[in-house]
């Protein structure tokens, strides 16, 4: 099954996801990397293993990048089953979101509908969390929708807040169960796992 992958950042989601499709854990193939960031970590992944990068939206920062309906077009082309978005910072087109029904994910590092949204990004996601007193917090996978971070959920893994823990202790310990969440529920995608109850919720048919 062809994917999509959308960075912005390091890429360690997916670096774990290539891992998982090379491991056969995820009976998939990253057909192209799409990036808002054409110079970030994601994306020279990619290319180190050569990957086509598509560079997203055009901007001052990627001259190159293409519209949105260019976007579609060619990732469509590509033979695109299924877009991952993976640390990727901006709101996905509209045209895009109706082009992939019930195929494009989001691995969001905190437990939604808490601490989701526009103001939590990158580290300010755990600063929050920190700041709140709470004592889990986790990943969540969804679908998306045309907002951020408000798609159905699918899947989320809990991790344990500890009172004296910093942001970047809270985020590593998120990431890790990111990175096992994420090729989970990619492995149950590309195997036409995840079942839809009536009221519009998914589920992995293996979940327990
Ligand atoms: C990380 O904060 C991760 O929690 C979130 O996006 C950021 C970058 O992820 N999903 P990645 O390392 O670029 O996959």
């Amino acid at each position: 099954r062809k994917l999509a992958v959308f960075v912005s950042g390091g890429g360690s989601n997916l670096r774990a996801l290539h891992a998982s499709i090379l491991g056969d854990k995820i009976k998939g193939e990253v057909a192209v990397v799409v990036s808002d960031k054409p110079k970030c970590g994601g994306c020279e992944y990619a290319r180190e293993h050569g990957i086509p990068v598509i560079a997203f939206p055009r901007s001052k920062a990627a001259p190159e990048g293409v519209s949105a309906d260019q976007l579609v077009t060619m990732v469509l082309n590509l033979g695109v089953k299924a877009v991952l978005l993976a640390g990727y910072l901006k709101l996905v087109p509209a045209e895009l979101v109706r082009a992939f029904p019930r195929a494009v994910l989001n691995i969001h590092p905190a437990l939604l509908p808490a601490f989701g949204g526009q103001g939590y990004f990158g580290m300010h996601v755990h600063e929050a969390v920190v700041r709140s007193g709470v004592r889990v917090s986790g990943a969540t996978v969804h679908f998306v929708d045309e907002e951020f971070d408000t798609g159905p959920i699918v899947a989320q893994r809990v991790v344990p807040v500890y009172p004296l823990d910093s942001a970047q202790e809270v985020a590593q310990r998120v990431l890790k169960v990111e990175h096992e969440l994420y090729s989970w529920v990619a492995a149950a995608l590309c195997e036409d796992r995840i079942v839809w109850r009536e009221d519009g919720r998914p589920m992995s048919s293996d979940c327990s």
